[in-house]
């Protein structure tokens, strides 16, 4: 299978006149690379997929995929696979219609179809359930029926838009899995939008951070939980300490603080809740001077070593802490 780079430049669009619902948007997106946009609802994710997908048209701004403008090709014409929350596949149709869709819009011939559909449902788990309906599979079987339908006809650039969203934590989180080995493996270029940070930091290559139309971090999964560039990128992405000191803000991950004994500490303070979430435990700290602080301790044995009520000493190391831009 080939792969596409994808770039978007100064891409905005606009609703009704007012909503800016994306905003000067430029992204570089690699050839093969599992890009992530990743924000929170609203922020303008699905308007930006779209625009690369070709169902919205960009106010101002080019999309270009494999070095060609495509800004103004219309969809049918743009070579991508796509995969919705939402599975849309023909409910009246078997397994195999659904993914042979694609094949028999582009007028493929018969036995070719017939390969083709085969080998897209191996590489999704799925082969012998053909002639089932969309309504006797699972959820996460349904979910594969929508990449095959996607994959087989070879898309350069496969495009999700929160496609495990609908399904329980479990089935998801392999759903995760499978999704990231099938990716490498065809070396599509893939362009996930998800809500969820833990989802986003797991699969991806690299993630846009989105904030109100506007991309406000682009970088590896460990960049973006490392070195935050700003407020709402360190809050988004899981729990954190913003420490203000003479006007600058600092970020300060939970598991990067030290619990120790009160003398010496650099923060003396009072455990007031400790939330344990298997191989570790959150507690929040009330220092002396009011400031509240999330500590996260990683335990080998049972338990946390302090409890609510505990007084506890607190300390970290200034090159953990991350200086945040406004
Ligand atoms: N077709 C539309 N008409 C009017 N407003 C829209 C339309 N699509 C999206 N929006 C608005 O644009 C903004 C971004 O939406 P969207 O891209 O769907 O965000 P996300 O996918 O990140 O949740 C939101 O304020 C949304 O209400
Ligand atoms: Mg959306």
């Amino acid at each position: 299978m080939t792969s596409a780079a994808i770039r978007l430049e100064q891409v905005t669009k606009t609703f009704d006149g007012r909503v800016v619902a994306v905003d000067a948007v430029t992204l570089d997106i690699a050839a093969g690379e599992f890009f992530s946009l990743l924000g929170p609802s609203g922020c303008g994710k699905t308007t930006s997929l779209r625009m690369i997908a070709g169902f919205e048209h960009p106010d101002s701004g080019r999309v270009h995929v494999g070095g060609r403008d495509i800004t103004d090709l219309p969809v049918h014409r743009r070579d991508m696979g796509m995969v919705f929350q939402s599975y849309a596949l023909f409910p009246h149709r078997t397994v195999a219609e659904n993914v042979a869709f694609g094949l028999r819009m582009r007028e493929v011939p018969k036995p070719e179809i017939g390969r083709r559909v085969q080998a897209a449902l191996a590489q999704v788990a799925l082969t012998g359930l053909e002639d089932r309906k969309p309504s006797q599979l699972s959820g996460g079987q349904q979910q594969r029926v929508a990449l095959a339908r996607a994959l087989v006809v070879e898309p350069p650039v496969l495009l999700c838009d929160e496609p495990l969203g609908a399904l329980d934590r479990k089935l998801r989180q392999q759903m995760q899995f499978e999704l990231k080995e099938l990716q490498k493996r065809l070396g599509v270029t893939l362009v996930f939008v998800t809500h969820d940070q833990e989802e986003a930091l797991a699969m991806s290559d690299r993630i846009a951070v989105m904030n109100k139309g506007r991309v406000e971090q682009v970088g590896s999964p460990t960049e973006i939980y490392e070195r935050p560039r700003t407020r709402f990128v360190a809050d988004f992405i899981g729990e954190i300490n913003i420490l203000e000191e003479a006007g600058v803000s600092r970020a300060l991950r939970p598991e990067k603080i030290r619990l120790m004994s009160v003398d010496g500490a650099r923060l003396v303070g009072k455990v007031e809740t400790a939330n344990y979430l298997g191989g570790s435990t959150l507690l929040r700290i009330r220092a002396g001077d009011g400031r509240s602080l999330l500590v996260r301790e990683t335990h080998a044995g049972e338990r946390a070593s302090r409890a609510p009520g505990d007084p506890v000493g607190l300390g970290w190391n200034d090159q953990d802490t991350v200086l945040l831009e406004g």
